[in-house]
């Protein structure tokens, strides 16, 4: 499977910074792209990048959206918005949207259903916080996440799920080689029963460029999604030449 290398810059950057962010970005695309690669930047950013990353090839996603397509929904953005201002993607669900808007699956699942009626792959993101690893329900946990978040219609051509362990996400504490194998194993086994092959399935969480061959090398990773490190075209790059085929 093609590796999906994904950045997810959060609430970073000013037009400015947006611009010289894709310029840099797009300048190392001259020869081509490793893998597919996907830049999600804030909402306010994505007009103004949509056409240089469209230009080289990278794919446009945001963070997160609506569930319903229009109505009086202050401050929130429908997934059909996003589709006409050259996303492709989408990311639902993200521990920081689950923890600091308090979303619950129920929710992940109506936003990821919205985003396909608009022609968005979602990008569902599950993962377990470290008391619960703690307990030993990382299993249970992320088990009952993907279950609850993925929807109805939901395949393999609409749908990436994003493992992203919470104790690991911006604490430069990524998961280690034999954890990400045996979640990624497992999730793979629930999503073949769910929805069938071929589901891509990222690891998210610390990742930077001294890591990323070492996961991208495991079986059953299909990309990464990076938070921090994405916000350096230098070190963002480094990574998705590493998602190249061997
Ligand atoms: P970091 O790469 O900064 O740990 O963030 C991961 C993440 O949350 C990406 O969505």
């Amino acid at each position: 499977m093609r590796s999906l290398i994904a950045g997810n810059w959060k609430m970073h950057g000013t037009l400015a910074w947006a611009g010289d962010q894709v310029r840099r970005l797009t300048e190392k695309t001259r020869d081509g792209l490793p893998c597919d690669v996907l830049v999600c930047p804030p909402a306010t950013l994505l007009s103004t990048v949509a056409g240089p990353l469209r230009d080289a090839g990278i794919l446009l996603g945001a963070q997160d959206c609506h569930h319903e397509t229009r109505g009086a929904f202050t401050g929130d953005i429908a997934a059909t918005m996003l589709a006409d201002l050259g996303c492709s993607h989408v990311l639902v669900g993200h521990s920081e949207r689950r923890s600091f808007h308090r979303e619950s699956s129920h929710d992940v699942r109506k936003k990821a259903m919205a985003a396909h009626r608009a022609g968005l792959v979602a990008i569902i993101c599950i993962g377990e916080d470290r008391n619960e690893r703690r307990a030993g329900k990382a299993f249970d946990t992320t088990a009952e996440q993907l279950a609850r978040s993925l929807p109805a219609g939901a395949t393999a051509a609409n749908t990436v799920i994003a493992w992203e362990p919470v104790w690991a996400i911006g604490t430069g504490d990524s998961a280690n080689v034999p954890d990400v194998l045996a979640m990624h194993r497992f999730l793979k086994q629930q999503l073949m029963t769910l929805l069938g092959d071929g589901v891509r399935l990222l690891y998210g969480g610390s990742v930077n460029p001294s890591n990323s061959r070492e996961l991208l090398d495991i079986e059953q990773v299909d990309g990464l999604l990076i938070g921090g490190a994405s916000l350096d075209p230098e070190r963002f790059w480094q990574i998705a030449t590493d998602g190249a085929p061997d």
